[in-house]
């Protein structure tokens, strides 16, 4: 049976710690503290993916919703090495990433990782390379679209910037589908970057090395949340 859907708060910054050094252990820790208080701030929706093993450090920890970066569809019981929605759950997460460029599943699987964290409860953003996939992804009915394009993750030059169509048709194609908001990711650093992106009709942005790898990490989340309206 599933648990009531439960839309969040848009538009949203969601900030992906990936693997980073600058994010990880007790740095995710300070990342996940400085997210809070920009949140806070700014009185705007700012939510954090960290790696599994940091988890439930992070989320004891700060009030702003956490989430993974990845989840399994297996269930609790033999399954080594994977991560289940339910472990995730226990460990403080409120939702998950998936279908990241840099982790991708197939069709089935996603669809059913899709199913089974929002069984839980869990909200799913769900990432896809293109408007085609991202159209495709929200088939599966997941809380949210992130398009990324994977050529641009990492880069300086934004999705916005760069590829403004992508984020367009990706909006248009996933609301013939249905209506789940759409994010866009991939080389965000600016203010305007982010104000570009709502522009074209994204409820929100999925960055990482912009901030993450940043001299000065909350002047830059402030930055992106001055863009976020
Ligand atoms: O998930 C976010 C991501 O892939 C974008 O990365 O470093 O280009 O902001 P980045």
């Amino acid at each position: 049976m599933s648990m009531p859907y439960k839309p969040l708060k848009t538009p949203v910054l969601i900030i992906n710690f990936k693997t980073y050094k600058e994010s990880t252990g007790k740095n995710a820790l300070k990342l996940a503290l400085l997210a809070e208080k920009a949140s806070k701030k700014t009185g705007k929706q700012v939510m954090i993916a960290v790696q599994p093993t940091d988890l439930r450090m992070v989320a004891g920890k700060v009030s702003i919703p956490v989430l993974a970066q990845h989840a399994d569809p297996e269930p609790q019981g033999a399954h080594t090495g994977s991560v289940s929605p339910e472990a995730l759950k226990d460990a403080g997460a409120k939702g998950t990433l998936l279908n990241h460029s840099e982790k991708k599943l197939s069709d089935n699987v996603l669809s059913e990782a899709i199913r089974r964290c929002k069984e839980l409860g869990l909200v799913t953003v769900c990432c896809a390379t293109n408007n085609t996939k991202a159209a495709k992804v929200a088939s599966y009915h997941p809380h949210m679209v992130a398009v990324e394009p994977p050529e641009l993750i990492g880069g300086n030059v934004s999705v916005s910037q760069a590829s403004p169509e992508v984020v367009e048709k990706s909006v248009k194609s996933v609301l013939r589908v249905s209506r789940i908001p759409v994010l866009c990711g991939a080389g965000i650093h600016t203010t305007k970057d982010v104000q570009d992106s709502v522009r074209l009709g994204a409820k929100g942005v999925l960055v990482a090395s912009g901030v993450v790898k940043a001299k000065n990490p909350y002047k830059e989340m402030i930055a992106m949340l001055e863009g976020l309206v």
